[in-house]
């Protein structure tokens, strides 16, 4: 019977230091996983009013309201891949004029400062058992910070047990002012863009754009 030699175990010692460190590896691998959603922060205009109750359809009036119809569909999951179910998010934004419901927003560049009676500008959902999320809105207007014009986005904040809350915003790819934005880097930008497809519309409807826009939080 052939006896333990010192060469043999040293062999052995390594070869499990080696197994060691592919598991680890394979560890870390599966950890670093999906790249997380950049965050922007929240900025001035979250919303001053009642937010819980608002659901997720921002069209008070679909067939009145001013710009593009655009439903925002999308997954919550984390860096591991695996969906949140039951994450929340709310979303806010500006009109089809570049106007906010919020105090602090400045009114048209028009004069005009009364607000679209047919658009609900922010919103809420829960994402479903396989982390998905649906919100009807419109393609937002850009507006100006400072005398700069800020690339169109909608404003997200994503909140789920055992996770970091994320705010961040969702931006449109080929905006003209994307580079010149202060608030998300260029790189950041092009994470956040996303390329919205027309939809057919169910019969009498307006045309209606969807855009998808997948969200990853990172553990808290
Ligand atoms: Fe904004």
């Amino acid at each position: 019977m052939e006896s333990s030699s010192p060469l043999s175990r040293r062999a052995f010692g390594w070869k499990l230091l080696l197994a060691l460190a592919l598991v680890r590896t394979r560890a870390w691998a599966a950890g670093s996983g999906l790249v997380p959603t950049p965050r922007t922060g929240r900025g001035p205009f979250f919303p001053a009013g009642e937010v819980d109750s608002a659901g997720s359809d921002l069209l008070r009036a679909p067939q009145a309201v001013g710009g593009e119809l655009l439903d925002i569909i999308g997954r919550v999951r984390g860096q591991d891949g695996q969906a949140v179910a039951g994450a929340t998010l709310v979303i806010w934004q500006t009109d089809a004029h570049g106007q906010y419901d919020h105090p602090d927003s400045d009114p048209r560049p028009s004069g005009a400062d009364a607000l679209d009676p047919a658009f609900r500008y922010w919103g809420t959902a829960k994402a479903d058992a396989d982390g998905h999320y649906r919100f009807s809105t419109i393609v937002p207007g850009r507006y100006a910070v400072g005398g700069r014009w800020r690339p169109k986005h909608v404003h997200f904040e994503v909140r789920a047990e055992g996770y970091s809350s994320l705010a961040t915003e969702m931006h449109f790819a080929g905006d003209p002012h994307a580079k010149e934005d202060f608030v998300a880097t260029y790189a950041q930008h092009l994470m956040l863009a996303v390329e919205p497809r027309a939809v057919e519309p169910g019969p009498g409807d307006r045309p209606r754009q969807e855009a998808s826009f997948d969200i990853v939080l990172t553990l808290a």
